[in-house]
């Protein structure tokens, strides 16, 4: 059976790799941008729909989920691959911190606006996470918009580490309805996606010399497609973490259930979620 696969991120990089793979296996690929002429320029070169939404706009995704939901009467997998590290601390215009809403609050907002078509579809949630998670968190779940304290990197590995603790909560709530949920880190890919920070990141994945030490975007893209090809319980474990397709370990921070239950419990009150 042709499987429907929703991407975020699916404009460049890794979401765009994975796009073209899973086209070319065979899949029913829905790629969802931000940029309007990247995101057609990848859905047209493989036949796809596409649908945009900025994520620093939690109105444009709540937008994209009802498109989502009228278009599509199956969701076999959503991959939650938008995202990026940033430079200095930006609110959005809902009032959060950047790396924050893009990376987690947007895609914890799309899953839950398409979690009834999600469960009716047995479908997997994939998080693209990263080993940031373990080497650049500091996280304070009474501190998620970095108030009292912010860099580019623990913002961005606090992200990271939120994806982890918000797969873990998605398998627990809602494993027994069908639904399995896991988190990726997908490698140091060639991408575009430290341009909009500074320093050494910036440095890393746009200097051309330091970006040959990094791994090609098609093995990024390989990474998500294994997870969305593959079957929970058999190929990978719902709430679990993987890198190189196998089990991986992370901070232990993220095997905290309470805090797992504290983030989603405060990023519902931020999006305004009816209680579960
Ligand atoms: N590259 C790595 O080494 C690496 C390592 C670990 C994890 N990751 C994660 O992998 C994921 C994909 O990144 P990538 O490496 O493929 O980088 P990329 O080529 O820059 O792709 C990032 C994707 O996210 C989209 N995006 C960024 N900000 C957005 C926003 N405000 N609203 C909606 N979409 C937005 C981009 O859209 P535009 O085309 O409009 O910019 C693009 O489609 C990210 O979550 C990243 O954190 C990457």
């Amino acid at each position: 059976m042709t499987r429907t696969i929703v991407i975020t991120g699916a404009s460049d990089g890794i979401g765009a790799a994975a796009a073209r793979q899973l086209h070319a296996a065979g899949e029913r690929v829905v790629v969802v941008g931000r940029h309007p002429d990247k995101t057609r320029a990848v859905a047209e070169s493989i036949g796809a729909p596409w649908h945009l939404a900025d994520f620093a706009d939690l109105d444009q995704v709540r937008e994209l989920a009802s498109v989502l939901t009228e278009r599509y009467a199956r969701i076999d997998v959503l991959a939650n691959n938008a995202g990026g590290i940033f430079g200095e601390r930006t609110l959005t215009r809902d009032g959060f911190e950047q790396t924050f809403q893009v990376n987690h609050l947007a895609g914890f907002l799309l899953t839950n606006l398409l979690l009834e078509r999600l469960i009716e579809s047995r479908a997997s949630v994939i998080q693209t996470s990263s080993v940031a998670a373990q080497r650049f968190s500091r996280f304070d779940i009474d501190d998620l918009q970095g108030e009292r304290r912010y860099t580019a990197s623990t913002a961005y590995g606090n992200a990271k580490l939120e994806n982890i603790l918000f797969t873990k909560e998605l398998a627990r709530r809602f494993g027994d309805r069908g639904l399995s949920a896991v988190a990726f880190h997908p490698g140091a890919i060639a991408s575009g996606f430290a341009g909009s920070s500074r320093g050494l990141w910036r440095w890393m994945y746009t200097n051309p010399l330091a970006s040959r030490l990094l791994t090609p975007t098609e093995v990024g893209g390989a990474r998500l497609g294994w997870l969305a090809l593959g079957t929970p319980g058999v190929d990978w474990r719902s709430g679990g973490y993987n890198a190189k397709n196998r089990p991986a370990r992370t901070t232990p921070l993220a095997d905290d259930p309470l805090l797992a239950r504290r983030l989603w419990e405060q990023s519902a009150d931020m999006v305004a979620l009816p209680t579960r």
